[in-house]
């Protein structure tokens, strides 16, 4: 039994999340984090909300909230939508925590004790009317390299530059829209990722797991060269920036920057969790206290990659002390709303809560495992969520799972029959069955998440084939033995796919292993295949669910095309 770390990058705390947060992290983590329980592995999935800088800052602004209450609120909001995407952390932290101050500050000091933290004079946008600096969000204007009008100070959502807001053009105040604004200097604490270079690279070389996307993003950045990073701001909200337990002096109204604590909180976030529940936290993440032994594997788009493969890197090696670091970064690209973005600010594409207006969770899951932005970006429509509904939910595995179970009511009064030997097509059946599982699993574990919904697609097609040849109303009238065989075999069949499925559809597996008399979540299938296939004994009484999945109508395309736009938006 191995131990397995899981996290999913820590989503904004500003509001919920759309689908393609949810389809780049968060999702493909839980399908993850669920198989490896499954497959009897001790297994921790962590995700938090990322609850400073500017973004939360702004947002409570305009929700008329004081930050803190906004945090508490949106945290709680996040969390329960969450839970009803099925998504099963171990815990939900707040990058807010107590925990995660202590820990920042404690990383802060083992920088600077190690000669990797420098103070220096910066030059910095400063309001005269809002009488305050204006770091990253706090400022727009036009993105110097592709002239976007609503470009932020810290990147243009057009072009995806990281961008300095002294380069901003006609730059303008987020907070008061006013124009009247100078360059002031202020000092700020440097993280000197210069001197760590060589120690990154070598680190980024000795992980053969990283997933392509992810390497390549890591080595374009050494390739270019690793520059001096700026890790306080000029804000009231954040990680104070103490030094050895001591408010620095010049930095009291300073905190560090939102990326410099925000991955300090998947640490932060496993101690919450500990102080919780009185586990221990430090197996999963000091090497000296037995976390050498944990396989950590991150979840995140690709945007967040080099924060993931050389900021937080550098804080964790820079401290020089033993903790534990990402073996497997599994990184995604961008899920498109028709050609365009979802957008949180612009409220633009289907949010979590209002998708689960729509249709229940599973049906998400599956599309967004199916169509998984993983080796490209992948565009949203409504017509090819139709179509994977309809034709992988409803006609593959909902189908073959309601002819079964209705005619084994029908026919056998819901007791699984006994009786009869299994011939030719059942060993046929296992034969495709043990294939189709070996591929399912390998999928899996090498986390490719669109081929391994392609093998669950495959094995429950077997379900529907089988039926077709071994056509148990037919044998029923000549060969009730035979027919039994055939309702005993698709029967454990089924229990098969609840198993099977559970990691990308858990409500729905939970629901076909209750009507099964089975557990669940049960165990992943073994090898042997027969043998999984006669576990559901003869004699036991089953139901049948009500209809796992419901038909998308042209109709509701129709409708929903109208409610959130699409194509023409
Ligand atoms: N909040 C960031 C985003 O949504 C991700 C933070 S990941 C963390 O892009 F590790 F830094 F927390
Ligand atoms: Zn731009």
């Amino acid at each position: 039994m191995a131990r397995i770390l899981i996290t999913s990058a820590l989503p904004y705390i500003n509001g919920i999340k759309h689908l393609g947060n949810l389809a780049g992290s968060m999702l493909p983590a839980d399908v993850y984090a669920r198989f490896q329980r499954a497959r009897g592995h001790e297994v921790l999935y962590i995700c938090a909300t990322d609850e400073h800088g500017t973004p939360a800052d702004l947002a409570a602004a305009e929700a008329g909230q004081d930050v803190l209450s906004y945090c508490e609120e949106q945290h709680r909001l996040q969390h329960d939508v969450g839970r009803r995407y099925g998504l099963s952390w171990d815990w939900f932290g707040r990058s807010s925590s107590p925990q995660n101050r202590r820990l920042t500050q404690h990383f802060a000091d083992l920088l600077e004790d190690n000669g990797f933290i420098e103070e220096r004079t910066d030059r910095m946008v400063y309001s005269i009317d809002d009488k305050r600096f204006l770091p990253d969000r706090y400022i727009e204007g036009i993105c110097p390299v592709c002239g976007f009008e609503r470009a932020r100070g810290d990147q243009c959502d057009n072009c995806g530059s990281l961008l300095d807001p002294v380069d901003l053009k006609a730059p303008y105040s987020k907070i008061s829209g006013s124009r009247n604004l100078e360059v002031r200097e202020t000092r700020h604490l440097y993280l000197l990722q210069t001197r760590l270079q060589d120690r990154i690279r070598a680190w980024v070389d000795a992980k053969p797991e990283f997933s392509s996307l992810a390497r390549s993003i890591a080595l374009k950045h050494l390739d270019e060269g690793l520059i001096d990073r700026g890790i306080t701001r000029d804000l009231a909200w954040g990680v104070p920036v103490l030094s050895h337990g001591q408010v620095r002096p010049g930095f009291e109204s300073k905190v560090f920057y939102v990326w410099f604590d925000a991955p300090i909180e998947y640490i932060g976030a496993t101690e919450e969790w500990a102080d919780a529940t009185g586990a221990d936290w430090r197996r999963w993440w000091r090497e000296d206290a037995g976390a050498a032994d944990v396989r950590y594997v991150e979840f995140m788009g690709k945007d967040n990659v080099a924060f993931h493969t050389v900021s937080f890197p550098a804080t964790l090696l820079g401290s020089a002390e033993p903790w534990k670091s990402v073996d497997v970064l599994k990184a995604f690209n961008w899920l498109n709303w028709y050609g365009g973005k979802f957008s949180t600010s612009e409220q633009r594409g289907v949010f979590m809560d209002t998708a689960l207006e729509l249709l229940p969770a599973d049906y998400w899951r599956w599309y967004l495992t199916a169509n998984a932005p993983e080796h490209s970006d992948s565009a949203f429509t409504w017509e090819q969520f139709q179509s994977s509904a309809n034709r992988d939910l409803a006609d593959v595995l909902g189908n073959f799972v309601n002819r079964i179970l209705k005619f084994c009511e029908t026919r056998f009064e819901g007791v699984v029959p006994e009786g009869g030997l299994p011939g030719p097509l059942e060993e046929k059946l296992a034969a495709e069955v043990a294939a189709r599982l070996a591929d399912l699993t390998a999928q899996m574990e090498t986390i490719e998440v669109r081929k391994a919904a392609q093998a669950l697609r495959a094995l429950w097609v077997l379900g529907n084939e089988y039926l077709q040849e071994a056509a148990p109303w037919s044998a029923i009238k000549t060969d009730p033995e035979r027919a039994a065989v055939v309702v005993r075999t698709a029967v454990n069949l089924a229990a098969l796919f609840a198993r099977t499925s559970a990691p990308v559809l858990p409500f729905t597996a939970e629901t076909l292993a209750a009507a099964l008399g089975e557990s669940y979540p049960g165990p992943w299938p073994g090898l042997d295949v027969a043998a999984e296939l006669a576990k559901v004994p003869a004699g036991r009484r089953i139901r049948t669910p009500p209809v796992l999945f419901r038909k998308v109508e042209d109709a509701d395309v129709e409708a929903w095309s109208a409610r959130f736009g699409g194509a023409a938006s």
